[in-house]
């Protein structure tokens, strides 16, 4: 089975080339961005989006960062460097993984002792962190399907998948591995109102697979699972503290609700989603646009003049949590945060 690849360097174009998310499943376009400020509105606009997708992203706006810098004497191209990654960094502030991304490939630079090794050194380091994160989503793909036998109906919520990661996917990484492994996979994947990535992209990759998918209402969720027809939840993450999992809005519910139906609800996520040292009030939740919740396919949904909440990500405790499905195994709640911050390091995170 081959994944779409989400986003990859372009050499030739000296651009950063990603599918834009918010024409699918209509139209399949490819961007190639080439300046940071069309990096930053297209991580705005979601175009490219979910977490490990985003640390990718900002592991190689660094490198567009690093060859439109003018300075030609190293310590001033080095400041201007630092002040396009706090750019990148703040460009959304939920999801760990563009700061890691970020920092990983100014942490290469970082020793770079010529304007034109730094630029060098940048794609190096993007290009690494990049294979990293498709390995990293292949090998907990392999742990996670030893979690899956047999016939299984697998509920997700928004996409967890190879759109969200440089290829392969982590929830949907796991559902990919299970079924190349010869289990029997039927996916649940929850529509995730207001900006539908579940109902568009999550079922656009699986059908694209060949991967049996069905589309539901967010809200339906604990009613199938009272019905009996989900097996277990399997979703991603966009940052993993000490006390909770920052995900999408409507995955607590649906941890709260597999809960209650002793289903097991399993966490899908490379290490470079953990936030070591960190706790869930340290983390800004994005809150998005009104419109994105008061209108629907050009229609007005909400009266002018009330009130809109849209919350782009919610926070569900780690009791909550059967286990987290990693790149260096399955992990059963309490984290042992020391074997996490090892393997970070390892890994030069
Ligand atoms: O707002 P989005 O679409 O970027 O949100 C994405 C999610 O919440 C995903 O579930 C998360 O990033 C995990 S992706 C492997």
């Amino acid at each position: 089975m081959k994944a779409v690849e989400t986003i990859s360097w372009d050499d030739d174009e000296g651009a950063v080339t990603f599918i834009d998310q918010t024409q699918l499943p209509g139209h399949y376009r490819l961007v190639r961005c080439r300046s940071v400020d069309r990096l930053i509105s297209g991580i705005r606009r979601l175009e490219v989006r979910g977490a490990p997708a985003l640390g990718v992203a900002g592991a190689y706006g660094v490198v567009l960062a690093s060859r439109k810098i003018k300075e030609k004497e190293h310590s001033r191209f080095m400041r201007a460097l630092w002040v396009e990654a706090a750019r990148i960094r703040g460009a959304r502030p939920t999801a760990v993984n563009l700061s890691t991304g970020v920092d990983f490939v100014m942490r290469a630079v970082e020793d770079a002792h010529s304007v034109s090794a730094a630029r060098a050194d940048s794609l190096h380091a993007a290009r690494l962190f990049a294979s990293a994160d498709a390995r990293a989503c292949r090998e907990l793909g392999t742990h996670g399907a030893s979690l899956i036998r047999g016939r299984t109906a697998v509920l997700t919520h928004c996409n967890a998948g190879a759109l969200a990661c440089s290829e392969w996917g982590t929830a949907l990484g796991v559902v990919r591995s299970a079924v190349e492994a010869g289990a029997e996979v039927q996916v649940f994947a929850c529509e995730t109102r207001p900006l539908l990535q579940g109902a568009r992209l999550t079922a656009w990759e699986l059908q694209r697979d060949g991967i049996p998918v069905t589309v539901i209402p967010d809200s339906s969720a604990a009613f199938l699972m009272k019905r009996g027809e989900v097996d277990i939840v399997i979703v991603g993450a966009d940052r993993i503290t000490t006390d909770a999992v920052f995900n999408k809005i409507g995955t607590y519910m649906h941890a709260v609700s597999a809960r209650f139906h002793g289903i097991p609800f399993y966490v899908a996520a490379p290490l470079s989603t953990f936030d070591p040292g960190r706790s869930g009030g340290d983390v800004t939740i994005e809150e998005r646009d009104r419109k994105e919740v008061a209108s629907c396919g050009g229609a007005v949904t909400v009266p002018e003049g009330v009130d809109v909440r849209n919350y782009a990500f919610d926070l569900t405790p780690h009791e909550l949590v059967t286990a987290f499905i990693t790149d260096i195994g399955v992990i059963e709640p309490p984290v042992d945060w020391e074997k996490i911050e090892t393997a970070r390091r390892a890994g030069g995170m």
